[in-house]
């Protein structure tokens, strides 16, 4: 049984022949275990009866909620623990003797606090779980077979304001180079673009002796242009620039050659762009003035958990930028590099953020514990993994730490221990400014000067919630863009507080909806708690889809958006959030164990403020009317809706108008109704010039009769099947909460279900799902035919 497991996982691994650099994927057929021993780190240890699994994987997804769990709700109320990860592996028929060859194992991310062990001996540990990192494994390694073996900690818990997930649950790359080779993301590439004429600045740091050749190569496939030397440009006379709408990129090819032998290839990306941050005008891109539309997005994928689905960022950053996204803050901590690729090629522009804390700790074992000695390795390998990738626009060195503010502590220390702090060999002296030494400040421009040591091109952010100048952030004077994390408030006094510093929002808003529940009046704004220490109960454990929520220290949509929209100065914001994620149920506590500030729920159904986004973000013909039209006879409801491109929009219940609503002017972003239920059908029509331009009707909906499955997304791997419970006629019925079971045949894998609902406790693994308001989704993996069924509907069926 042994012997066949470890020839299968063996099977699985080309051939390591070729003669320059191979880098394969080293996902497929792990054991796993979630349990400890010290013994698992050894060769002969015996593994046949862990689970055999590919990775990415995230155990903690595959737990069940419960209170007791140390992560809290904050953390998603799931499991944590120590697990470990065992691969047998052969490194193949060297055509190149082993001696002559490296070998190195990449890891994308483990989280959290992870120790590599190659046949038995310790080759590498990691604490932040997410950085990626790369371990030299050639020491370690011999012919025949290997066996890595990874554990994983994740049992020191509280360690995040939001889930984690636990364990290798991004990629793995096998890589295989000739002892002279390009370093470990050893290429720098800067392009720029002056004047229509574009520059290339290649550095190439190299292990070994070689020359260096890099050719460039156009989106096209074409080759443009030729450099030699370890420092060398290239000149581009027409380059194809790089933007949200055209997201041109090029690619590097650097050939390392020992006398005329090629011993390495390696392929940087890169794209020509050119942009600023103007402290009167906001962002530019190519001469181009425009908002960054972003959004914050933490790292799950709802019932898929922390695990890396490709298909599942596509996704996310598909329905994103439906919406009009055109940025995204990688918050609080360094992406999948999937999601950089997918920006580079979908044209999304990046901010790229670093830690959510820095030496004050936000939840009792969070980073704050690791970060003197760790910070400086860290921060310079998110910059070194990450700066050549053009739609990188700025980066942040840390959003909301507790370091902004004065402390008893920071103003006891004595310089000699701010250089112990500082642990870089610096003078603490030089580098605070006269006369304002703060441990603080100082602290800030250390990470400052950690970036512009491996990449200048950027401006430097951070995500702040203390908004005035006495910040310690702001006061370092090493923040390139000022930074307000909500504070809308205080922007008018940008100017004036911070004159010649260009301005963004790097996170605002923080709304709180439940998709489908509506609180009424409307026009009521409800604050949730009304003061943030206060706690807030409400028996639903809902928030109000209507953008008339939000909590104590946020805004509303509409308003945050009318000041970034109003005020030419303001670069962009950063909604708090795009996706709903797991873990931070503000303003409610268990069983809530999911958030309600996403614009999309956790399942992936659009909320209504999506649509409000799409009027304003997006230029193609769009109405929405909400909320549904199934209410108890007589009760007032309000309708609002979201239109562009028209100057009034109409109403009708039942074929009579309601009347004609036009927004005042461009500070209204919804038009708005107060009627009386009669079931029957509403119907909302725009015009502009007299001229119909979208029209939406909603019907009321009989008693739940049948499911209907359609497609949500497609991808490579994975389909996530959207279920509608609806009645006689079609109309999908807004209330239903019927049981839906699944089942597959053929060779598929229902590998999630969800629906949105921030308390549900039902595993996010099951076979079965609640409809919510309606809906739920359910993600396969393979092919064949999906059934839904339940006890209370007409069942369906999709082939996939
Ligand atoms: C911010 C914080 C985010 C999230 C958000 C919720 O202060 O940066 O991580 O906690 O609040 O409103």
């Amino acid at each position: 049984m042994r012997k066949k497991i470890v020839l299968c996982a063996l099977a699985v691994l080309t051939s390591l022949s070729a003669q320059t650099r191979e880098r394969q994927c080293f996902d497929k057929s792990w054991r796993f275990v979630l349990a400890d021993s010290v013994q698992m780190s050894q060769t002969d240890y015996n593994d046949a009866w862990w689970r055999c699994l590919d990775v990415p994987h995230d155990w903690a997804i595959e737990g069940d909620f419960y209170v007791g769990h140390p992560s809290g709700a904050g953390g998603g109320a799931l499991p944590g623990g120590v697990g470990w990860y065992r691969k047998h592996f052969s490194l193949g028929d060297c055509e190149t003797p082993m001696k002559e060859t490296r070998f190195f194992l990449e890891f994308d991310g483990v989280y959290m606090n992870s120790t590599v062990y190659i046949n038995g001996q310790e080759a590498g540990h990691r604490p932040y779980g997410y950085s990626s990192f790369e371990l030299d494994i050639t020491p370690y390694v011999r012919e025949g077979e290997n066996v890595v073996a990874v554990r994983v900690d994740n049992s020191d818990q509280p360690n995040s304001r939001w889930y984690s997930g636990c364990g290798i649950y991004r990629h793995v790359w096998l890589t295989k180079t000739d002892p002279v080779h390009v370093k470990h993301w050893g290429t720098k590439v800067v392009a720029t673009v002056a004047k229509g004429k574009g520059k290339l600045g290649i550095e190439v740091s190299l292990e070994g002796n070689g020359t260096i050749e890099n050719t460039l190569i156009d989106p096209n496939g074409k080759i443009v242009g030729k450099s030699k030397g370890a420092r060398s440009s290239i000149s581009v006379s027409k380059p194809m620039l790089w933007s949200c709408e055209t997201p041109y990129v090029y690619k590097v090819r650097t050939e390392v050659k020992v006398g005329s032998r090629v011993v390495d290839t390696y392929e940087t990306t890169t794209g020509f762009r050119d942009f600023k941050f103007d402290p009167k005008t906001g962002f530019w891109l190519n001469g181009k003035n425009f908002k960054l539309n972003g959004v914050c997005e933490h790292h799950d994928f709802g019932c898929l958990g922390a695990a890396l689905y490709e298909d599942a960022l596509h996704r996310k950053l598909t329905k994103l930028k439906a919406m009009g996204v055109n940025s995204i803050r990688s918050s609080h901590n360094p992406p999948a590099p999937e999601l950089l690729n997918m920006c580079d090629t979908m044209g999304l522009i990046v901010m790229d953020e670093s830690f959510d804390m820095w030496r004050r700790k936000k939840t009792q074992n969070d980073y704050a514990r690791f970060f003197d000695e760790w910070h400086e390795r860290d921060l310079a390998d998110l910059i070194l993994r990450d700066r050549n990738h053009p739609s990188i626009l700025m980066w942040s060195i840390g959003n909301e730490v507790l370091e902004q503010w004065s402390s008893a502590e920071a103003d006891t220390l004595t310089l000699e221990q701010a250089n112990l702090i500082l642990n870089a060999g610096h003078d603490a002296s030089t580098l605070a400014k006269e006369g304002e030494f703060s441990v603080q400040s100082l602290l800030t421009q250390h990470l400052a000067e950690i970036v512009k040591r491996y990449d200048t091109s950027r401006p430097i952010t951070a995500g702040c919630n203390e908004p005035s100048p006495n910040n310690h952030l702001f006061k370092s004077g090493a923040i390139d863009i000022i930074g307000f994390n909500y504070h809308h408030e205080w922007v008018k006094d940008v100017p004036k507080n911070f004159p010649g510093k260009p301005f963004i929002f790097s996170e605002s808003v923080s709304a709180l909806q439940t998709r489908g529940y509506y609180k009424m009046p409307s026009d009521t704004v409800y604050k949730a708690p009304v003061q943030w220490w206060l706690p807030y109960t409400d028996p639903s454990f809902m928030c109000s889809a209507y953008d008339n929520m939000h909590a104590s220290w946020s805004s509303t949509h509409e308003e945050t958006w009318d000041v970034v929209k109003h005020n030419p100065f303001v670069g962009g914001q950063y909604i708090w959030t795009g996706f709903d994620y797991i873990g931070e149920p503000t303003p409610y506590g268990f069983p809530a164990r999911s958030s309600y500030f996403g614009i999309i729920d956790l399942a992936g159904f659009p909320k209504d403020s999506y649509y409000m986004y799409q009027s304003e973000w997006t230029s193609k013909p769009m109405l929405h009317l909400f909320p549904h039209w199934n209410w108890l006879p007589e009760q007032a409801i309000d309708l609002w809706c979201y239109y562009n491109n028209a100057d009034e929009v109409e109403l009708f219940i039942n074929g009579k108008s309601e009347g004609i609503r036009r927004k005042a002017d461009s500070h209204q972003y919804h038009v708005m109704w107060r009627v009386t239920f009669e079931p029957g059908e509403v119907k909302a029509v725009s015009r502009k010039d007299g001229k119909v331009v979208c029209e939406q009707t909603i019907r009321t909906a009989g008693s739940p009769a049948k499911i209907r499955l359609t497609k949500d997304y497609q991808g490579k791997d994975l389909c996530f099947v959207c279920v509608d419970v609806i009645d006689a006629n079609g109309n999908l019925c807004p209330w239903a909460e019927d049981q839906i079971c699944f089942s597959l045949s053929g060779d598929a894998q229902i590998i999630g279900t969800d629906n949105g609902c921030q308390t549900s406790m039902e595993s996010f693994k099951a076979p079965q799902r609640k409809a919510f308001f309606g809906k739920c989704m359910v993600v396969v993996k393979g092919h064949g035919t999906l059934k839904a069924q339940s006890p209370t509907l007409a069942g369906a069926t999709f082939h996939l």
